[in-house]
């Protein structure tokens, strides 16, 4: 039995919601882990078991590709919810009968409640759920009784009370669900009685404990520290657990943002006293770069050179054999999802920095067991400042992907001075709240204009303005037209070299987030 909290296996039959359903859980203040279906019974033994969720797939149970999920996980005595494929496959394990439905249901459906105990204890009533299915359950296996229906789907909730197994044919954990979080909340703490005392602060202990375990009394670990929230959080875990004995090496590549560089010395070196080497391969990055304008190929020089100087750097501490990285749950399951056959070996991700394999060294990953989200929470936990925690995301390959045709220092230098009147206005002005991304982009197109009595001729500047929940999908923002308006007329007065400013309204898709 591992040291982990007890907690919810949600087991990934092939829906993109198992993290949804996984970070579900987790916002009851219960742990969740996720697990491929062909992994799920190695899972199930190792964790320190509550309960678990079988996710929605694709697949008809009937299909030959249908993912096979072990029956004994039915026999291991904990409760069970099946979400849509997740219930027509237990229906099925259990002696019941799903077919084809007469009509397909999809979307927002009013769903009616026959009973109010258990699972649905306190939703009464109608309710609306989100529905996405082709197939249905027909039959009940023996001792399940239905607890919701729908117009076409006699069996849309149903539920073995005793065995404490349930089933819903819609998607609790999707906000258009109306009452998805207390149906996940009744299953997790009603049935599975677990107490909801988990938080993501609370793993903070045990990853220092973890890094401890493998990094030894002496070893020592080199981390590359970019100032994003991941990796931010992660080196304080480290530095936590080993001090001196973690080195973080910070890259400046020419491309970053105005006074990034000095915030991290000044947070990481001065604040947090930690081993800090500042690069300034700045040169060698925009010699690389000169002349390419292809977004592609910038990005491969870009990747290729990190790598490069970061090898070289890391070692000069001869003594490391570990390397740190912020790497998350999401990338976590994604790696493990792709080597999730019977006999897998599950492989740690390598992070997108992009470090390659060849480097040999062991890996560190303090954040390995958490969502971005969480990430966050921890962040404030350890006393980092809302700059970092709440940073916006900013591209490994930096201004480069946001300065359109060719790099040179001057146009960065353009480039740098608008992008931070666009983010320094935004946030003065609160607005900055709920947005995703903010920040300007450099356009090689030259136009016409006039200031004072002088004509000028200079490129135009665009403003990415997005909200999103995850970046998969996007949409502008419109902002106050004031602000607009003062963000405008500072780049054109302030920033020579930019006579017109114009507004991103592409949505993700079919736009992306950065013009690159
Ligand atoms: P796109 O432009 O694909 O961006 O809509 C989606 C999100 O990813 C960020 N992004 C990157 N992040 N390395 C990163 O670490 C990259 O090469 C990269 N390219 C895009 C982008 O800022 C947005 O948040």
């Amino acid at each position: 039995m591992s040291s982990e909290p007890k907690g919810i296996l949600v087991v990934d039959l092939g829906a993109q919601y198992a993290q949804l359903i996984a970070r579900r859980v987790r916002e009851t203040n219960v742990w969740s882990k996720i697990t491929p279906p062909a992994l799920a019974l190695e899972a199930a033994r190792e964790m320190n078991l509550g309960g678990i969720i079988l996710s929605g797939g694709p697949a008809s149970v009937y299909a030959e590709d249908a993912p096979e999920v072990p029956k004994e996980l039915l026999e291991l005595g904990v409760p069970v919810l099946g979400i849509c494929y997740g219930l027509q496959w237990m229906v099925q394990a259990l002696g019941g009968t799903v077919s084809n439905a007469s009509k397909r249901e999809f979307g927002r459906t009013s769903i009616t409640v026959a009973r109010t105990t258990d699972l649905f204890d306190g939703v009464d009533g109608r309710t609306v759920v989100w529905m996405s299915h082709g197939d249905q359950v027909e039959k009940l296996p023996a001792g399940f009784v239905p607890y919701a229906h729908s117009e076409t789907c006699p069996f849309a909730a149903i539920g073995q009370p005793e065995k404490g197994f349930f089933g819903v044919q819609f998607h609790p954990e999707v906000t258009h669900t109306v009452r998805g979080r207390e149906l996940i909340q009744n299953f997790v703490w009603r049935v599975c009685e677990l107490p909801g005392d988990w938080n993501a602060g609370s793993i903070i202990e045990r990853e220092i404990e973890r890094v401890h375990e493998i990094v030894g009394p002496q070893g020592e670990v080199v981390m590359g520290l970019s100032g994003g929230v991941d990796s931010s959080v992660a080196a304080v875990i480290v530095h936590k657990a080993i001090g001196d004995r973690l080195h973080c090496i910070f890259v400046d590549n020419g491309l970053l943002r105005k006074g990034e560089r000095d915030a991290v010395r000044l947070l990481f070196g001065d604040h947090f006293h930690m081993d800090l080497t500042v690069v300034d391969a700045s040169e060698r990055f925009l010699e690389r770069l000169a002349g390419i304008t292809e977004p592609e190929a910038k990005r491969k020089i870009i990747g290729h050179e990190f790598v490069e100087v970061f090898r070289r750097e890391a070692k000069r501490f001869q003594r490391a054999d570990f390397l740190g990285q912020g790497t998350l749950y999401p990338d976590v399951i994604e790696s493990v999802a792709a080597h999730g056959g019977s006999t897998a070996v599950i492989k740690s991700h390598h992070n997108v920095g992009g470090l390659p394999d060849d480097l040999e060294m062991e890996l560190v990953e303090p954040l390995r067991e958490l969502f971005k989200d969480e990430v966050r929470v921890i962040g404030r936990h350890m006393g980092l400042a809302s700059a970092v925690v709440d940073r916006q995301p900013f591209p490994g390959p930096g201004l480069a992907v946001r300065c359109l045709g060719e790099i040179t220092p001057e146009r960065l230098a353009v480039l740098r001075e608008a992008d931070h009147i666009v983010t320094s206005e935004i946030e003065a002005a609160g607005a900055h709240e709920g947005l995703w991304q903010y920040f300007a982009v450099l356009l090689p197109v030259r136009s016409v204009g006039v200031m004072g009595d002088a004509r000028t001729y200079e490129e135009a500047c665009a403003l990415r303005i997005v909200q999103s929940e995850d970046a998969m999908t996007a949409d502008w923002v419109q902002l106050p037209k004031e602000l607009l308006a003062r963000i405008s007329n500072r780049i054109i007065n302030e920033v020579r070299g930019i006579n017109r400013v114009v507004l991103d309204i592409s949505t993700k898709p079919p736009g992306t987030i950065e013009w690159e």
